[in-house]
């Protein structure tokens, strides 16, 4: 093992570089000037607010049902509650069909937010671009979507991951470059806008501005939300002690069509993927509801229609970085056997503001009784990828533990974003692109391959050589 230290100078990132024997992991050796990491001023065009009396601002979708028929469109007025109508339709400027949505407002601290709506558009076609129109007269506003392909399991469809966002020109050339690669929806893994870092008013101020700066994005494709630790915005010296209170004002979940009961843990299905969001900051362990609820969860999941299983949640539960290092450990003993036992194809986490991929690995041979306790190859285990590098006003998050652990596959202390390219029921294409200053390079990509399917074909092509017995009961007697 070598080790390398480049001192850190003002804007240049540490190298970390280590070449290990051959099985071990990559920690790559990139290194560039990092634009700041400071957030982008409210003046700046990126959060220009529409013209006109009480034009919607802040518009973003989520899928609003279980399968992908219904989307969730969200938007905010300021100069009065307005109109809480979505018209819509299949060619612009011709909107045959209208839904009715709802509308609230909330104060925090003394900051008192906009009208917020929320329309439930369902009923949807699948495989279809919709045109919609927000807002009245001269202010109105027009975007449009893609609805997903219905449910199949060689339904290919391609999704963009993005962490640890916040507001930053590093964030911005995130969403850019995420935009660049025709990503169909977006996963979003938490840690949204960073206005908790904020203080009085400028905490619902920089939600809003947040909320522009996404729209860009987020009014044309659904981000598939889950929270962060700065979603929880706990501050008892301002007398706001509800958690996640601008969070859950702002982005709703289709959380009720998985008989979940919170909108912070959830399921939905896209095109041929079944996709679980968890909270790593709410009650998991045993008994409580979003154990339960999970527990459930994973039963209803068929990968005979869905044979893409990913799970989202912020705290990642394998990261070799020094940033958070085991923040994830209580959710890893309550969770990782269900994640083996269900062959979970990758998990997806944020929180560490850097890029890291895991080998298949699980840590479930552990009890309190057993000495022994370190990650073993586990070809039932998912892949661990952390993306938490979408460029906040943190920075980033730049020890690695060295050395890399057996279990690290490839690590990289730099901002960027991924892509799923699920092709059909037995291949994805993966991508790690990063944010190479202005442009986007893939720099971390492999070909995954389906768990569930991945293993009944090769079940059928040993029965057909009558090695069926030979087979270890522990492989298939799930
Ligand atoms: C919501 O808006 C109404 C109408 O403008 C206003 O009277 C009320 O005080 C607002 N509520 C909150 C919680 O800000
Ligand atoms: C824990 O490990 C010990 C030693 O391998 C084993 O005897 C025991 O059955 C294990 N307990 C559980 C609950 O798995
Ligand atoms: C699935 O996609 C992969 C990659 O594009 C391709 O090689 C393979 O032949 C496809 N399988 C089927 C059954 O179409
Ligand atoms: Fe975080």
């Amino acid at each position: 093992m070598c080790s390398m230290v480049v001192p850190l100078l003002l804007s240049t990132f540490v190298l970390y570089s280590c070449i290990g024997n051959a099985s071990a992991g990559v920690t790559s050796a990139f290194v560039r000037n990092e634009w700041p990491s400071v957030d982008i001023p409210l003046d700046n065009e990126v959060f220009a607010v529409p013209k006109g009396y009480n034009a919607p601002q802040q518009v973003h979708i989520t899928q609003g049902d279980y399968d992908g028929k219904a989307v969730v469109i969200s938007w905010v007025t300021t100069d009065g509650p307005g109109s809480n109508t979505v018209r819509y339709g299949l060619s612009e400027g011709k909107y045959d069909f209208t839904a009715d949505g709802t509308l609230q407002n909330y104060t925090f601290y003394n900051y008192k937010s906009g009208y917020i709506h929320h329309c439930l558009v369902d009923g949807l076609q699948y495989s279809t671009k919709y045109y919609y129109e927000i807002g009245s007269g001269d202010s109105s506003r027009r975007f449009w979507f893609q609805t997903p392909p219905e449910i199949d399991p060689d339904a290919s469809y391609k999704f963009g991951i993005i962490g640890d966002l916040g507001q930053t020109y590093n964030s911005l050339s995130t969403i850019e470059h995420c935009g660049q690669t025709d990503a169909q929806a977006v996963l979003f893994v938490g840690d949204l806008s960073y206005a908790d870092r904020y203080d009085h008013n400028d905490v619902g101020i920089r939600w809003d501005s947040w909320g522009r700066f996404v729209e860009r994005s987020a009014a044309y494709r659904p981000w598939i939300w889950s929270a962060g630790n700065h979603e929880i915005e706990y501050f008892p010296h301002l007398r706001e002690v509800i958690p996640f209170r601008n969070y859950l004002h702002r982005y709703p979940t289709p959380y009720v069509a998985s008989e979940s009961s919170s909108p912070l843990w959830y399921a939905v299905r896209r095109a041929s993927a079944h996709i679980i969001v968890l909270s790593s900051y709410s009650p998991f362990v045993k008994y409580t509801p979003q154990w339960r609820w999970l527990a459930q969860e994973l039963k209803n999941v068929d990968r005979e229609k869905t044979p893409w299983l990913i799970v989202l949640m912020h705290a990642p539960i394998y990261n070799s970085n020094d940033a958070h290092f085991m923040e994830g450990e209580s959710m890893r003993v309550v969770f990782e056997s269900w994640f083996c036992q269900y062959k979970v194809d990758v998990v997806f986490a944020g929180h560490v503001h850097a890029y890291e991929r895991s080998y298949r690995i699980s840590n479930i041979q552990y009890n309190v009784s057993t000495r022994a306790s370190y990650p073993v190859p586990d070809k039932s285990a998912p892949i661990y990828i952390t993306v938490g590098d979408g460029g906040n006003q943190e920075g980033l998050a730049l020890r690695f533990r060295d050395p890399q652990p057996d279990y690290s596959a490839f690590r990289e202390a730099s901002y960027g974003h991924s892509t799923l390219e699920i092709r059909n029921r037995t291949h994805a294409l993966y991508h790690w692109n990063r944010n190479d200053d202005g442009k986007r390079v893939p720099t971390d990509s492999f070909v995954l391959h389906n768990q569930y399917w991945g293993d009944s074909h090769r079940r059928r092509k040993l029965k057909k050589n009558h090695l069926f017995s030979i087979i270890s009961k522990r492989a298939y007697s799930q």
